[in-house]
């Protein structure tokens, strides 16, 4: 990476602003049901505290989308980071108010605060430059340490990078190293497993991965886009009518690169959407009428795991079934089994593909889960992403 970290200045006894994203999922009485994202953001806040700095945490959480919701509030947030690092945890009532700004201008070296949900302000997601000038009133140095939310072009993702020394953090460096090797100089076989359900959504990521792969993997809703773009019917599965040139380019694009595209051939298809629908598997050319796709089947599975046996490098965005149904869930959770088997450097996208690793708990034996759905996306897809494009080069 050719962007200054933490380590690269000296922030010694220094204020600093840190955007991090804490923006976890949480059930209805507002416990975090998964801290992955609070614990990834852990070593930079400590590397702060070993410099003695005044740490003064943002981030968002949800689309509260410009009004103060209580429900979206950070405080489950500062909780758990006081948990975590058995260290009191400063919380203020607003983003850039009184309290919060009496509480930065009172915070010392070694303390941690944590402003309110930046996203009560409109003018976050507006980038307002007065709002990002408020911000960075706060502190002497702004560290970014979002890479999920880096693909924003935010005040406190990338606008307050204008008023002060701006660096990353141990996690968005990481982050960009996995990724970024992975991209530009994988260990071949490079394998790609695209899923998810729309080509719409993934289409960017498939164009730029087929200059790059040996081989791409499409499953999910995805698939059946693919398949009526080659004049079959797909019965009631999800399928973009009007992207199926875009599936047909794709096909055509793989083979003019040399690029060996992979479709399932055979598909678990359902009567209705309810967990326990009647099920049967079908070839992929034969889904009746009036039943839907909602996994791969066997012998998908065993041509697909053939495949990702032989790779070195394996990028993963995006599940290849209905996951969160378990008779549908069993592609997933085998691509999930067979990466963590083989000897190769596994990446996984974060997102649905993330919570499928942890939810088959596997997730220690893969090389590298990014903590980005979107920005990770964005970065396959070779976009600039703001919240980097914005640090110190
Ligand atoms: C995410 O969860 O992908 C990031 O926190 C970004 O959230 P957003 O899509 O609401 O900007």
């Amino acid at each position: 990476m050719n962007k200054k970290t933490i380590k690269d200045i000296d922030l010694k006894n220094k204020k600093v602003l840190v955007r991090c994203d804490f923006n976890v999922p949480m059930d209805e009485e507002k416990n975090i049901t998964d801290n992955t994202r609070i614990v990834a953001a852990l070593p930079t806040i400590n590397y702060l505290l070993e410099n003695n700095c005044a740490i003064i945490l943002c981030s968002h959480l949800g689309r509260p989308k410009g009004e103060v919701k209580p429900e979206y509030s950070l405080k489950p947030i500062a909780t758990e980071i006081s948990k975590l690092l058995n260290k009191e945890v400063v919380m203020a009532k607003d983003v850039i108010g009184e309290d919060a700004k009496e509480k930065a201008s009172n915070l010392q070296q070694g303390q941690i605060m944590l402003l309110e949900n930046v996203r009560y302000h409109k003018e976050e997601t507006d980038n307002d430059p007065e709002f990002s000038k408020q911000l960075a009133s706060m502190a002497e140095i702004y560290v970014n340490d979002a890479f999920g939310a880096a693909h924003r072009a935010h005040s406190s993702t990338a606008g307050v990078a204008e008023y002060l020394p701006a660096v990353s953090g141990f996690l968005i460096e990481k982050e960009l190293e996995f990724l970024g090797n992975a991209l530009n100089n994988p260990e071949r076989p490079f394998v790609a497993i695209m899923g998810g359900a729309k080509v719409s959504d993934k289409i960017g990521v498939i164009d730029s991965l087929l200059e790059k792969v040996d081989t791409l993997i499409i499953g999910g809703g995805m698939a059946y886009t693919f398949f009526k773009a080659q004049g079959y019917e797909v019965g009631n599965s999800i399928c973009e009518i009007d992207k199926l040139d875009l599936a047909k380019q794709a096909m055509e694009k793989a083979k003019q690169k040399g690029v060996k595209l992979m479709l399932p051939v055979d598909t678990k298809i359902g009567k209705e959407f309810k967990p326990d629908t009647e099920s049967k598997t079908v070839d992929w050319t034969e889904i009746p009428e009036g039943w839907e796709g909602f996994d791969i089947g066997e012998k998908s599975i065993k041509m697909f795991e053939e495949e990702i046996k032989k790779a070195k490098t394996v990028v993963w965005n995006g599940p290849v079934g209905l996951f969160e149904f378990d008779q549908f869930a069993i592609g997933t959770n085998s691509i999930a089994k067979v990466l963590s088997e083989i000897e190769a450097t596994t990446i996984i996208g974060g997102g649905d593909s993330a919570a499928a690793v942890r939810k088959a708990g596997l997730e220690d034996k893969m090389t590298h889960i990014s903590t980005g759905g979107g920005a990770s996306l964005e970065f396959l897809e070779g976009k600039k992403l703001p919240g980097i494009e914005c640090l110190q080069q």
